[in-house]
């Protein structure tokens, strides 16, 4: 595996790569749930590119930008398990030169949700990915539907600004007990880690639901915040909702249906959602 720190050795490395050319974004901390997309970019593509950058645009607190995991060690060895060939790990200086001034801002999917509960994340990720999309001009990117409404932004995002890669959406990776994977869980406290997995049981008690003959959308989203509102530790239940897989909007009856969810345990925020179907 390759590792280069610069737009200019990422390209140069990639002239000489063989097509078609699979990018999985990431920030570290390299779990199951990243692992899941380098699998499936592995079994599409020629070549794999991983990046790894834990972007200070997308965050909204400094402390969490500052707490944010970063064993690049453990994770360039993890990946290059999966046979990842080139590794991206750009600085910060790198993707944002001093003097960089432009910001991509997303209406439409970006606006509700964790739009609203973190101002700018969005525009940050958004930016952030059309750089990566454009340093490395791969012809797929790979992101999980842990990050649903990501999804939907990156989905505008393409094609809005007409960018050349197809988009492929690889379900969420759970532990044993249901908590969806992702690199915070391991700033959760013993008692939140046990009280997380009660966001996703929510959810999965509404789907059965669904799945039952409960299709009103009112009387799920109530049934999910009453179970969400049981766990004593969630002090907060930000959103339950029902959306619109593509546009995040309230869903109307047809298409994809999501449930979505976002809890906050004292500085701690999770969120996850799942297809009724
Ligand atoms: P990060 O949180 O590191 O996630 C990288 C990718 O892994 C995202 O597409 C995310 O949805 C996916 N992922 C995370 N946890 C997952 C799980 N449990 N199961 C399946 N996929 C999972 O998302 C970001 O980074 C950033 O916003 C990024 C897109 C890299 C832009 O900075």
């Amino acid at each position: 595996m390759l590792r280069v720190w610069t737009v200019t050795e990422l390209r140069a490395a990639l002239q000489s790569m063989p097509r078609p050319v699979g990018l999985v974004p990431t920030m570290g901390a390299v779990h199951e749930g990243h692992l899941s997309l380098v699998k499936q970019a592995r079994s599409d593509n020629a070549t794999v590119v991983a990046t790894i950058f834990v972007n200070p645009t997308q965050f909204d607190e400094t402390q969490d930008l500052e707490h944010y995991p970063r064993p690049i060690e453990q994770d360039l060895a993890l990946l290059e398990s999966e046979g990842v060939d080139l590794v991206f790990t750009p600085s910060t200086d790198e993707m944002y030169h001093p003097g960089f001034m432009t910001t991509i801002h997303i209406e439409g999917p970006a606006r509700e949700f964790e739009g609203a509960a973190r101002p700018g994340h969005f525009d940050g990720v958004a930016t952030v990915v059309a750089k990566l999309l454009l340093q490395s001009l791969p012809e797929v990117v790979y992101f999980g539907r842990k990050d649903a409404q990501q999804v939907a932004v990156v989905r505008r995002l393409v094609s809005d600004l007409d960018i050349p890669v197809a988009l492929a959406v690889m379900s969420t990776i759970r532990e044993h007990d249901g908590l969806a994977m992702s690199s915070r869980n391991v700033t959760l406290s013993e008692d939140q880690r046990r009280a997380a997995p009660a966001l996703f049981l929510a959810l999965s008690a509404m789907r059965d639901r669904y799945r039952s003959g409960m299709q009103n959308a009112v009387q799920l989203k109530e049934g999910c915040t009453a179970l969400l509102t049981q766990e004593l530790l969630f002090d907060l239940v930000d959103y339950v909702a029902l959306v619109d897989e593509e546009t995040f909007i309230p869903w109307g009856g047809t298409g994809s249906c999501l449930l979505v969810a976002a809890v906050r345990m004292g500085s701690v925020r999770l969120i996850d959602n799942v297809v009724l179907d």
